[in-house]
């Protein structure tokens, strides 16, 4: 089945079946990257442009190497050494990538909305690869897919997300796909930490770890993001992690087989610990390598001629 968008900016938007297709097909996109002959021509003649204003290793790098294993050209942008930094809008920077022939700009963005204004600017396909506190879909799609690969369902699990969730893109793409697809969601951190009206998005707001772990069939750690706190919002680190850090002796409150992920980069002995995040409950790694395989997918979906026809 064909995206029926041209854009991928939240998984708010996205509807089950698209989801669907998305992680069935980056299913096939694995098996080309542990094929080890990774150049496949399903990105032939389509290039890819990464538009980064904010700082990344996986996001940026699994966009870049999954274009390059469909056999697409692709280029970075930064916002700091391009004319960015000279003051040149979003939309302008937008217009003079689609003008080079680009099939698809992957946008990151310290702005809730960024990457949406850019969408309406642009005949060429947008992904949102984070954009400020609202959504970072592939990140989430990646963590779908490595539920999907260890569980063999999404439906019916118990999935508890633990930390900073107020700042946190990634818990919101995943509240939104991870719910759509049938999973049950208990969240938990300190309470400066938690949303305003959460338990609207459909999701059990759990006042201890204890409560959010209880059950737990997937654990969602999330790097506590200092760099978007414009106020001290916990007492300190040592306060947070006594409270929640996923550890051995908390981990036990969870299912025996519960599968722990993280988005990384992750704050070790913060918000987990090193033992959990290189045990054997741990998919932190292969999440990083699911990374490309979805990001191929995505790449592929969105650049199919069926694709525009959908929309056009
Ligand atoms: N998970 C994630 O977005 O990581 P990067 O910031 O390294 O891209």
């Amino acid at each position: 089945m064909a995206l029926r968008r041209k854009d991928i900016l939240g998984l708010k938007d996205l509807a089950p079946d698209e989801i669907d297709s998305i992680l069935k097909t980056a299913r096939t996109m694995k098996s080309i990257i542990i094929s080890g002959n990774k150049k496949a021509p399903h990105l032939q003649g389509k290039s890819v442009v990464t538009l980064f204003y904010e700082n990344s290793t996986r996001t940026r790098l699994s966009f870049e190497l999954a274009c390059k294993y469909l056999g697409g050209a692709s280029a970075n942008l930064s916002s700091t050494g391009s004319s960015v930094a000279k003051g040149e809008s979003l939309i302008d920077t937008g217009k003079a990538i689609e003008a080079m022939g680009t099939d698809v700009i992957v946008i990151r963005h310290p702005m809730s909305g960024a990457p949406h204004l850019l969408a309406k600017n642009v005949k060429a396909s947008v992904v949102n690869a984070g954009d400020g506190m609202n959504e970072h879909p592939t990140q989430a799609l990646l963590d779908m897919f490595t539920v999907l690969e260890k569980k063999n369902r999404i439906s019916g699990l118990k999935v508890a997300i633990v930390g900073d969730i107020y700042h946190s893109r990634v818990a919101r793409s995943n509240i939104w796909g991870m719910t759509k697809m049938g999973a049950a969601i208990k969240v938990v951190g300190p309470a400066t930490l938690l949303p305003p009206k959460l338990e609207q998005t459909g999701v059990k707001v759990c006042s201890s770890l204890e409560e959010a772990l209880d059950g737990a069939d997937v654990v969602i750690g999330l790097r506590i993001q200092l760099e978007r706190q414009k106020k001290v919002l916990f007492p300190s680190i040592k306060e947070y992690s006594a409270h929640f850090e996923l550890t051995e002796k908390t981990l036990k409150y969870a299912n025996r087989d519960a599968l722990v992920i993280h988005p990384g980069p992750i704050n070790r002995g913060v918000e987990i610990s090193s033992d959990i995040a290189d045990g054997e409950n741990s998919a932190i790694n292969e999440q990083v390598t699911n990374g490309v395989a979805v990001r191929m997918a995505l790449l592929y979906l969105l650049t199919r001629r069926d694709a525009y026809e959908a929309v056009n």
